[in-house]
């Protein structure tokens, strides 16, 4: 079967130009090059795809410095794994030398040695990413599905190629389920109870990779459908998210989505997905994640601004109380307590802070506070400090008032 005519719709002007450099630069080096992966995936399906996957029968690496040479695009250059890696703004491009792979132990990364295109596409995951799609000029657009995979397209169906796939490598669990909400596809029957059998196996896969694999389901248009699904099997419990109830997220991740349209969306999915869980579990979860640094803190303050809210649910607070509970937590984890928080108060409060008293500052610096002749020392930090609580609190606006005020607190001098 041949669907050049299915390329040449589907993928950018862009991708069709570079394959096309490609398709002759291989040919010139005797190699065969092939598309695999999701980019034939979604070709088949009409749907967008900026990432494109080549597979070389012969050396990737050669290629991939001939692309370079020709383009003056700098490749990124894996030599251990025999693949290169070249973007051009929004377009990615990955070689790779077709091999096979065999897994010394579930879990692990697999062991890989050069092979034919048939040996690389039966160590893929699902059928329906097992295709590929010949490149050189000859036989260009013809496809290849060993697999089966045009017709699991067809039916809607996630199929894995065979019983041991989710025993080798069970992130393909968290993958199953993310296509099958993606695209609205089955977990095909057999594949269902494959998957089913082997959640346990999710115990082999390493902190940083199932890390890697939430925050890929995170970074999806409805990332709840996926978590609801994940919960329903018992996947979440496995990977020490022990979440009860998800139907919540359902409202969560909405607002979420409608207040935040930056980068960092999936980090705060994270901590809308975490918000229930104790300062325990969560070091448990962060634990078994490998969740580290600016990202851990996150999850912590959100579970931290959680424990406070009952102080910022009090009506007659002032706004320097509610500056000093919620001074140095970031933006993200007020921005989860807002959402998530169940009362109204408490929400009001962490608004105000973030789009408001986190940004007050006392207009007289320390320099002008000695011109009044207060010595350098602790008195200048007590007087600063005084000017903030006074403007947090809407006692003095003006820089007039801000000398009066220190005026009146140093009379003497
Ligand atoms: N793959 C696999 N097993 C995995 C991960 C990836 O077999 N655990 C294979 C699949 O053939 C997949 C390809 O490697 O199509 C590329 O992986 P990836 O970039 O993660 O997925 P895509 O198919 O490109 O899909 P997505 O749209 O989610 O990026």
């Amino acid at each position: 079967m041949n669907i050049a005519a299915k390329i040449e719709q589907h993928l950018s002007q862009q991708s069709l130009a570079l394959i096309k450099l490609i398709s002759n630069e291989a040919t010139s080096l005797g190699q065969t090059v092939y598309l695999v992966g999701g980019v034939v995936r979604d070709t088949l399906l009409g749907y967008p795809n900026f990432d494109l996957d080549i597979v070389s029968e012969g050396d990737a690496i050669k290629l991939a410095r001939r692309i370079a040479e020709t383009t003056g695009l700098k490749p990124r250059i894996h030599s251990r794994f025999g693949t290169a890696k070249i973007s051009q703004g929004k377009l990615s491009l990955d070689l790779a030398t077709a091999r096979c792979e065999t897994y010394n132990r579930p879990g692990a990364l697999p062991s890989v040695t050069p092979n034919t295109i048939q040996a690389d596409l039966s160590r893929r995951d699902f059928s329906i990413n097992a295709m590929a799609i010949q490149l050189n000029q000859k036989y260009y657009g013809d496809l290849l599905d060993p697999h089966h995979g045009k017709e699991d397209l067809e039916h809607n169906l996630i199929r894995i190629l065979h019983p041991q796939s989710f025993t080798d490598d069970a992130t393909r669990i968290l993958r199953a389920v993310r296509y099958e909400q993606r695209l609205n596809f089955k977990i095909e029957p057999e594949t269902a109870h494959l998957l089913q059998r082997d959640i346990p196996m999710l115990d082999t896969i390493s902190g940083d990779r199932l890390r890697h694999e939430l925050l890929l389901t995170l970074q999806e248009q409805y990332p709840e459908k996926i978590i609801g699904r994940l919960g329903e099997l018992g996947v979440l419990q496995q990977i020490s998210l022990p979440i009860e109830d998800t139907a919540g997220i359902n409202n969560t991740f909405n607002i979420a989505r409608q207040v935040n349209k930056s980068h960092n969306l999936p980090w705060l999915y994270l901590c809308l997905l975490i918000y229930k869980l104790s300062k325990a579990q969560l070091n448990q979860f962060a634990f078994r994640l490998k969740i580290a640094g600016r990202l851990k803190n996150i999850l912590q303050d959100t579970i931290d601004i959680k424990e406070q809210l009952p102080l910022l649910d009090n009506p007659q607070i002032t706004n320097s109380d509610i500056y000093h509970i919620l001074l140095g937590r970031p933006p993200l984890a007020i921005q989860a307590n807002i959402i998530s928080s169940q009362s109204l108060a408490p929400s009001l409060h962490l608004q105000l802070f973030l789009d408001k008293l986190r940004y007050v500052k006392p207009l007289l610096s320390g320099e002008d506070i000695k011109q009044f002749g207060i010595p350098s020392g602790t008195k200048i930090g007590t007087t600063l400090k005084l000017l903030l609580k006074a403007k947090l609190n809407g006692e003095i606006t003006t820089r007039q008032e801000e000398e009066k005020l220190v005026s009146r607190l140093y009379p003497t001098r």
